[in-house]
């Protein structure tokens, strides 16, 4: 390492390892949580109609007014409540952290969890506080929960609901009493809300300090990036001076803005992930050695023979499926692989390679 880079970038960055994305070339990809279907023929012709008029040489509506009553509509988002737009929801929680960042102050939320709340605390300078689920069933220990929102005076706690990596979504009375507990902000991260009928979204305003985060990555749309935060107005007009001007492009918002209009399309998918899901399930749950986890997301975790995980992932990947290894990527989840739901003939041919290396 040079000298220059060692005296400039701070410890902790020089510590991270870049984000990985492995390439999944001529592979069935399984490992990224995406839905799997594309648009009719008819439709991406209308899509392609509709963004002819789009102005590439003009700056984007800076706070997506159009984007955002679309999605109020479409999402049933209370009319009271604030709406911020992010590229991604990765760059809503960037944006959450940068707000409340100041020396000593934490984020905290549960192990294993999405890895982002700790990168980005760690990139705005604040410290991670992770406190572990039940091993058992990956359950949430309030007790341990409330123990550490003691203890550690939390400026954001953000819990998944449902979770990735484990797919299960937390008992709703124990995430109300952490909301209440809170010394500062709960955003519950809804980005797998197509998948689940469960929601705190028509809460919102219950409690002065909870948010709602969501994405459309996950009902289709990950190329597009754009991830939204609901909540109280007077703090996310505070949140809103964090981000970026001309956050969202022009092609995102007018594609989100006509995607949105054909919910029933993006609905019709979902439904077809969920039945595939219930099935996928069914056919781990009959696979000697293999313990798959119940999922209310469009993944499933699955716990391997002790000691196989990196054997099997390569074997799976020789097969031409990509799924995701989790073995010794955080505690408890030695031996776990994560599967995301696919087409039925790709989930055919992962359960057919995953058959014949048991
Ligand atoms: C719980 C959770 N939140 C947020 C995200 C990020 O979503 P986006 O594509 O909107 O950045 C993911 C992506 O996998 C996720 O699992």
């Amino acid at each position: 390492m040079s000298k220059l880079v060692e005296r400039l970038i701070r410890p902790e960055i020089q510590k991270l390892d870049a984000y990985q994305v492995p390439d999944a070339t001529g592979l069935i990809k399984l490992d990224a949580m995406e839905n799997p279907y594309t648009w009719p023929e008819g439709l991406r012709h209308e899509w392609l109609e509709a963004l002819q008029t789009v102005q590439l040489n003009r700056y984007p509506d800076p706070r997506g007014n159009q984007l955002r009553a679309v999605l109020r509509a479409s999402m049933g988002i209370p009319d009271a409540m604030g709406l911020l737009l992010g590229n991604g929801s990765d760059e809503l929680i960037q944006m959450l952290a940068l707000a409340v960042a100041r020396p000593g102050c934490k984020v905290l939320s549960l192990d294993p969890g999405f890895v982002m709340y700790r990168i980005i605390a760690l990139f705005a300078g604040m410290e991670y506080a992770g406190v572990p689920l039940r091993a058992e069933d990956y359950s949430l220990d309030l007790p341990a929960l409330l123990a550490a929102t003691k203890r550690e005076q939390p400026a954001v706690i953000f819990i998944a609901y449902p979770n990735n990596p484990t797919g299960n979504l937390f008992d709703a009375d124990a995430v109300v009493r952490i909301i209440e507990a809170a010394p500062g902000l709960v955003v519950l991260d809804e980005a797998y809300a197509p998948f689940t009928d469960h929601s705190f979204l028509p809460r919102l305003g219950d409690w002065p300090n909870l948010l709602v985060m969501r994405t459309l990555s996950k009902m289709g749309l990950a190329g597009l990036r754009l991830g939204y935060l609901s909540g109280p107005a007077e703090i996310l007009t505070e949140i809103d001076k964090t981000r970026l001007p001309y956050n969202i492009g022009v092609l995102t918002q007018a594609s989100a803005a006509f995607a949105l209009g054909y919910r029933e399309v993006l609905d019709e998918q979902t439904q077809r992930i969920r039945a595939e899901r219930s099935r996928l399930f069914t056919a781990l749950s009959g696979l000697d050695g293999v313990h798959p986890y119940p999922s209310e997301t469009n993944f499933i975790l699955l716990r391997v023979p002790a000691g196989r995980a990196g054997e099997i992932f390569a074997f799976l990947k020789r097969s031409g499926v990509l799924v995701k290894n989790l073995d010794a990527t955080q505690t408890l989840l030695e031996d776990c692989l994560r599967v995301t739901v696919g087409r039925p003939e790709e989930n055919d041919a992962f359960l057919a390679a995953l058959a014949s290396t048991l």
